[in-house]
């Protein structure tokens, strides 16, 4: 946080935005967003193919955050997003957002959202597995409609976020295996399909990845394997996608390189492995999900009760909690947390940053320096833009909370927060309310 985030008294902004005022205005617990960053992200991504000079796509990989507004800035930024069910493919819709522009994954598309994306006309389908080949050669057939496909691969490389294991079959329910033909026959039956028109392959090694390697060994391989299918299937892909997973800091203990740097080196080993291996230059594919949106956005609450247990440990209770922000609780996720009203008051004591919900699982971050607190207080944490309000739930019937987006200076509010009345809308009373005994 430097003075440039901070209002003349010392308050958080976002977006150029009061976040004290935000709290005021819209209540706590709230996401806010810094949009302009968001637009940066995705700029900061666009520079690097551009400065290498070489054809590209940049899919935000919506699940990190998806709401209509969300699309409708992704649209104004020219990008592609890449959906992965029916309510994110039908939310993209809503929003206006260009479904040519769209690419539908999953491992277990139902007949119904393959349905759907032939009915919107999606931009590209990646094709996961063999069931779903079969049902979606019979769906264009029925139609004569042609559809854009990729197929996504298994690599058997994985990445994880401080190390990688390149070793033999990677175990995922993902993808046709690379290293069995699998994937060498799920070309063939694309070729076959005479309303598939097979445009590329896709991988994607994981999430919140730290090192280069692992990117750079599924270039290395993919390109191989592509040289290999030229010759003995005579075909040659023209998009590699190489999915997201750019890691983001949300530590100070957190040392990832920038995005743009994963992405540099992708472009520069493709350059290198095309040449290398006399082949085709590609159009490159990136899906980044968390990198786009993470650091752009922050919960705020608000500190209740406290409880001290001397000598042990001193806990400070928000109004919001594992329902907002499954992460810490499901992944072990480290956060870190700034008093609003003033962000760099000097830290006094170490504090857990409890939530609300009934189960000592649900904590944000244990131990963390603080200012003092007082009940009221209101509390930011920060980088929670990616798989927070997306992974939200109405867990202990807490209404989810309101989502605002601030860009120089304005807010707006873009997803209202829940009611009680929302809680039991989809609520069905006995038909019978007296119990009937038999
Ligand atoms: N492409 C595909 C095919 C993916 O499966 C994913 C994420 C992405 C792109 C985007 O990855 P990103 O750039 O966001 O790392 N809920 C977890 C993350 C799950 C990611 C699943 N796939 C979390 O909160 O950390």
């Amino acid at each position: 946080i430097t003075q440039a985030d901070l209002t003349a008294d010392q308050h958080l902004m976002v977006g150029g935005v009061d976040t004290l005022a935000l709290a005021q205005k819209y209540q706590t617990p709230l996401y806010v967003y810094d949009t302009g960053a968001i637009r940066q992200e995705i700029n900061a991504f666009k520079a690097v193919f551009d400065a290498n000079d070489v054809p590209y796509q940049i899919s935000y990989a919506s699940k990190a955050f998806a709401a209509v507004a969300m699309y409708q800035i992704a649209a104004q930024e020219g990008i592609h997003c890449d959906v992965v069910s029916g309510g994110e493919m039908y939310t993209a819709k809503q929003a206006g957002f260009p479904m040519d522009r769209i690419s539908f994954h999953g491992n277990n598309k139902s007949i119904d959202e393959l349905t759907q994306a032939l009915d919107y006309g999606v931009g590209c389908i990646m094709v996961d597995n063999f069931y779903e080949m079969q049902l979606l050669t019979d769906l264009t057939n029925q139609r004569e409609q042609t559809v854009q496909v990729m197929l996504r691969v298994a690599p058997g490389i994985s990445a994880h976020t401080h190390d990688y294991i390149s070793t033999g079959q990677e175990d995922s329910k993902f993808g046709f295996d690379l290293n069995s033909g699998q994937a060498d026959e799920a070309v063939k039956l694309a070729q076959a399909a005479p309303y598939l028109d097979l445009i590329g392959i896709h991988c994607h090694i994981g999430s919140q990845i730290f090192e280069l390697d692992g990117f750079k060994m599924i270039v290395d391989k993919l390109v191989t394997i592509f040289a290999r299918w030229q010759t003995t299937l005579g075909f040659y892909p023209r998009v590699m996608n190489v999915g997201g997973g750019f890691g983001v800091k949300y530590t100070s203990e957190d040392q990832p390189l920038l995005p743009t740097e994963f992405v540099d080196a992708i472009v520069k080993e493709t350059i290198a492995q095309t040449k290398a291996q006399k082949v085709p230059m590609l159009e490159i594919w990136i899906e980044p999900g968390r990198s786009l949106v993470a650091t752009a956005g922050m919960t705020l609450y608000t500190l209740g009760a406290s409880k001290d247990i001397p000598g042990i440990r001193k806990y400070l209770a928000v109004d919001g909690g594992m329902g907002d922000n499954i992460r810490p609780a499901l992944y072990d996720a480290k956060y870190e947390a700034v008093l609003a009203k003033n962000p760099t008051l000097p830290s006094k004591e170490v504090v857990s940053i409890a939530g609300k919900y009934c189960e000592s699982g649900d904590m944000l971050i244990w131990n963390q320096k603080l200012p003092a607190t007082q009940p009221g207080d209101v509390l930011a944490v920060l980088d929670t833009g990616a798989y927070g309000y997306s992974m939200a739930s109405n867990y202990n019937r807490n209404p989810r909370p309101a989502v605002v987006f601030c860009e120089n200076g304005h807010d707006q509010l873009v997803v209202q927060r829940e009611t009680f009345a929302d809680l039991t809308r989809l609520d069905v009373p006995l038909v019978t309310p007296e119990k009937i005994e038999n």
